[in-house]
């Protein structure tokens, strides 16, 4: 045993900051990459927002806060979800943290005990596991199927819940599949669960408003209300707002347990930044109109790369309802032969390959379900055009 404890061991890079990384490397080297990989709005957060972060500064709010949320960025997140969501809550059922990142950790570091179960559907954003991981936790993947939308069906559910389970964590629109659950299949899900009492769930609402085609959104404490006690509603002003840099997320759930995450941040970073408080505060209460046009250029980013990948031999993906990812199957592409005369066995290959044609993306795997491969368009057209082409020409190399 060396100088670093077990838990540093546990500790990974997500597939897609280690995409991410490689294109910097490789770009430092001088090579052309087009990089798909970072989850990230490419849009600048909104003048308004920034605007009263400056003005906060001048005012004074530098100093610390209440460790989880002042009473003004509680009281603005209260009304946004009575206002959007029809949530019931009040600034004690409220947590801000550091991002959603963070009041995930909270959450599942306040609850998981050594080989306590959490049931993740497959594929599902890398960090469910990663932080059940690090926390002692079995994270259990739960395969769902392209044909079903990548949702979790109620008998897969019903399957895999052991005594052991504490968590199920839902994610709607997902991240990395774009899927969108209706309040029907939120109930159906429900129906399982109300047979499981002491099964708690986390709805991480973070993509809300990146939902395409006119739909609209459904959480799952307001479409199952009984569940509303033993259920976390993840949410945070990145995705949104674009404001992945200010780290500020935020999440609504039983008071027991949101004193028990308070403890825990308590003793990490203490409270969020108090200029990026302020900044959510803004946002949350602000005019909504900036956020629906970037959605609607989102949905006009997503029907151009969708018909443009699908024309690739060996690749196939569906049109996503939500979200700014394409979960990509390379179901063809497996047992096929690159120039060097690698054989492509697992996703992995297939990022690899890819990056050798200038474009960095992660992998299938680190989400759970193989073999496919993510691609985020919160990118330019022109970035999109040419990984697209860059996509083919590496497809055509293939024998
Ligand atoms: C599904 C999902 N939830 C939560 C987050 C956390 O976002 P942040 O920590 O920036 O608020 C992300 C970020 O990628 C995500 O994809």
């Amino acid at each position: 045993m060396g100088f670093l404890s077990a838990r540093a061991d546990r500790a990974r890079l997500s597939a897609s900051a280690r995409a991410a990384q490689r294109a910097r490397e490789l770009r430092a080297e001088g090579k052309n990459i087009v990089e798909l990989a970072q989850g990230e709005p490419d849009f600048n957060t909104p003048d308004h927002v920034i605007e009263a972060a400056y003005k906060a500064m001048y005012a004074g709010q530098t100093h610390y806060t209440q460790v989880d949320g002042t009473p003004e960025l509680k009281a603005a997140i209260v009304a946004k979800f009575r206002r959007e969501n029809d949530l019931d809550c009040r600034p004690e059922n409220i947590s801000a943290g550091a991002g959603g990142k963070q009041v995930l950790y909270n959450a599942l570091m306040a609850t998981l005990n050594p080989g306590d179960e959490v049931l993740i559907p497959a594929p599902s954003w890398v960090a469910y596991a990663d932080i059940t991981h690090f926390c002692e936790g079995v994270p259990v993947w739960l395969p769902t199927r392209a044909e079903d939308g990548f949702k979790l069906r109620p008998e897969a559910l019903e399957r895999a819940i052991t005594p052991r389970t504490k968590w199920l964590m839902l994610n709607s629109p997902s991240n990395p599949s774009g899927a969108v659950y209706s309040a029907e299949e939120y109930r159906a899900l429900a129906a399982v669960l109300d047979r499981h009492p002491s099964v708690w769930i986390i709805s991480d609402d973070m993509y809300e408003h990146v939902l395409f085609d006119g739909r609209t959104f459904a959480t799952l404490a307001v479409a199952a209300p009984q569940l509303a006690p033993r259920t976390l509603t993840v949410n945070g002003v990145s995705k949104t707002f674009a404001m992945t840099g200010w780290r500020l997320g935020y999440a609504c759930g039983p008071v027991e347990l949101i004193r028990a995450m308070a403890r825990m941040q308590g003793q990490s970073s203490l409270n969020p930044s108090s200029v990026s408080q302020a900044a959510a505060v803004a946002a949350l209460n602000g005019p909504m109109d900036i956020v629906r046009s970037r959605c609607a250029e989102f949905q006009a980013r997503r029907d151009f790369i969708v018909p443009r990948l699908n024309a690739v031999p060996g690749l196939s993906c569906d049109k996503p309802p939500g979200a700014f990812y394409v979960y990509v199957s390379c179901a063809g592409w497996m047992g096929k032969k690159t120039p060097q005369g690698n054989v492509m066995q697992e996703d992995a290959d297939v990022t690899v390959h890819l990056l050798e044609n200038g474009i960095a993306l992660p992998n299938g795997a680190g989400y759970g379900l193989s073999p496919y491969f993510r691609v985020s368009f919160a990118s330019s057209l022109a970035n999109l055009d040419e990984a697209c082409k860059r996509i083919m020409a590496a497809g055509e190399k293939l024998s």
